[in-house]
């Protein structure tokens, strides 16, 4: 596959992160079984993966701005474009040795998202997508899935943890889609679910209050592989709202009607 330039700059800056975070993962490993566990350890990786990523984008693209999850905002002189990344999503997964998780970065321009980059360098998947270039996993295209019953359809979700998200709300809409598919799944990594959504590996995925860096890049994975991807509630922008549900044309439709009247 030929990508654009500024697709190879961020692939680089992934892979490299990825190296640092996969390093990590080893140590992290070997700090299950002491009694402080890896916490911190985690939280050194997460940073030292950031500054990776900031050094290697703003040495190729010197003015873009820069969102990162650890780091917060840093602003640049080309005040149209920023990457937006989360150095490390699926945190919790990595802190307990489970390989599910990703570097993330978005590129936006004029706020819109045009290029996507997602990889777990656990399993070295990288995914790609440009604006009205296509969706990759390793170089092959990727397409939504097709099915069109939801009973046959398996779906992830994200599952608000101790302290965060409305745990009532979130019982309701697991109920209500319980009851409708063949399998729910919550794995953990925002952005992979987006990207199992492209691959066509889930037919959908909802979750509330997730940050720009979570949805970025794999808001146009979705879209490049043909899903419709929005706001749960409303017609607003999922990347401002936090609230996002997506899935083929029909899966999407489906669970937003379902979604939709469980807020009032
Ligand atoms: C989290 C993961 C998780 C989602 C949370 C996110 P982090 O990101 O994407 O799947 O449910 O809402 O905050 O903290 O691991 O970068
Ligand atoms: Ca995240
Ligand atoms: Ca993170």
């Amino acid at each position: 596959m030929l990508y654009s330039a500024t697709i190879n700059v961020m692939v680089k800056a992934a892979r490299r992160a990825g190296r640092s975070l996969k390093r990590d993962l080893g140590e992290i490993e070997h700090l299950q079984v002491s009694l402080k566990g890896p916490a911190n350890f985690v939280s050194l990786a997460d940073k030292r993966a950031e500054e990776i990523l900031y050094t290697d984008l703003a040495k190729a693209r010197p003015g873009f701005g820069f969102i990162g999850e650890e780091g917060g905002t840093r602003e640049g002189s080309d005040k149209s474009h920023t990457w937006i990344v989360d150095p490390l999503d699926g945190t919790t997964n990595f802190l307990h040795g489970i390989p599910q998780f990703a570097i993330s970065i978005g590129l936006q321009r004029e706020g819109t998202i045009i290029a996507g980059v997602i990889y777990n360098p656990a399993n070295e998947e990288l995914y790609i997508a440009e604006r009205g270039k296509g969706a990759f996993l390793n170089d092959q295209r990727l397409r939504v899935a097709g099915r069109r019953k939801l009973n046959e359809c398996v779906i992830a979700c994200g599952l608000p943890h101790i302290g965060r998200g409305d745990h009532e709300l979130f019982r309701r809409e697991m109920i209500e889609i319980q009851n409708r598919v063949a399998g729910l799944r919550r794995f953990g990594a925002a952005s992979l679910d987006f990207a199992f959504v492209a691959a066509g590996r889930l037919d959908g995925y909802w979750e509330r209050n997730l940050s720009p860096w979570d949805i970025a890049a794999g808001q146009i994975l979705v879209r490049e592989a043909g899903g419709i991807l929005s706001d749960i509630d409303t017609s607003g922008d999922p990347l401002q709202t936090g609230n996002v549900v997506c899935g083929n044309e029909f899966v999407h439709g489906e669970l937003e009607k379902i979604l939709r009247p469980l807020t009032k």
